[in-house]
């Protein structure tokens, strides 16, 4: 029998001690903010980032929206930047991706001062990850990690296999897994016999953003099933990367979506620009 990964339960639980920390803070008069930049009209990261300035709500930060228009130039949005950069009531910073095609990506999450850099994108951020000396890292697999750690799922000499290598999920969802010393394995589009890799997983996580991926003749029996993706089907109702149905009766922990990662991305984030505002002699 499977037990069902509380997503939605351990991201409370984590905005809890964000909002509890918080509170205290606010006795002394202090007021932790979170500066937030959305270009353009992409509705999925209109959602997104309502729910990040409804958190910053519900654990007390200050939240300050950047909603810039579609034709923002690159200039303008580094200009933006480089002020919320100096700005000393600004503890941390996100630019909502994707920005649009005229905007080079890599260039807005650089310009980001790391002390700053709350989703761990930059850089500074992902070289201090990889030799584990890291204040900041990608919100969603540290995420992943707080689920694993809340259900007690040991890493140590596991097989742990990611499906995707994004910068912002797959690459340091292996780096946070090896330091906990499991043996991982990152498989992606040019990945050949892929099922034969991932049936070895113990732990497989799931992030290539396409719906009902994983299927049950890919899963080990009794692994631990993490569903990073979020899609919406056919009919568009919202669902993961993985079968849910035909998976679930193979694993001995699998995450529903709704309600598995998703919601631990964005406690994450709580939890980061906490941590930025420690690191930053704020608080
Ligand atoms: N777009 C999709 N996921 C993310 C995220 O975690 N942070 C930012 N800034 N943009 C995203």
């Amino acid at each position: 029998m499977y037990k069902l990964i509380d997503g939605k339960a351990v991201s409370e639980y984590i905005k809890n001690s964000v909002k509890e920390k918080v509170a205290d803070l606010k006795v002394e008069g202090k007021e932790i903010t979170l500066a937030v930049i959305i270009v353009g009209n992409d509705p999925a990261s209109r959602v997104y980032v309502n729910n990040k300035k409804k958190a910053c709500e519900y654990v007390g930060f200050r939240s300050l929206e950047y909603a810039l228009d579609e034709q923002t130039s690159e200039q303008e949005l580094l200009e933006l930047i480089d002020r919320l950069n100096k700005d000393k009531s600004v503890n941390g910073i996100l630019c909502q991706l994707p920005v649009p095609e005229h905007i080079d990506e890599e260039k807005v999450i650089d310009r980001i001062s790391p002390e700053k850099d709350v989703d761990g994108f930059s850089k500074i951020n992902v070289g201090k990850l990889w030799v584990g000396d890291y204040d900041l890292a990608a919100c969603t697999p540290m995420g992943v990690m707080e689920l694993l750690k809340y259900y007690n799922i040991d890493v140590n000499g596991k097989n742990c296999v990611i499906i995707g290598r994004s910068n912002i999920v797959g690459k340091p969802m292996a780096a946070l897994l090896l330091e906990k010393n499991g043996t991982v394995t990152i498989c992606h589009s040019r990945t050949k016999n892929l099922s034969e890799i991932t049936s070895q997983a113990d732990i497989l996580v799931a992030a290539v953003g396409r719906a009902g991926f994983v299927t049950a003749d890919m899963v080990k029996e009794g692994a631990v099933v993490i569903d990073v993706g979020i899609n919406r089907n056919a009919e568009g109702k919202l669902c993961g990367d993985v079968d849910f149905d035909g998976v679930k009766d193979k694993t001995s922990y699998i995450t529903p979506v709704p309600g598995g990662c998703g919601p631990m991305t964005i406690a994450m984030l709580m939890n980061n620009t906490l941590v930025a505002a420690e690191k930053q002699g704020e608080i």
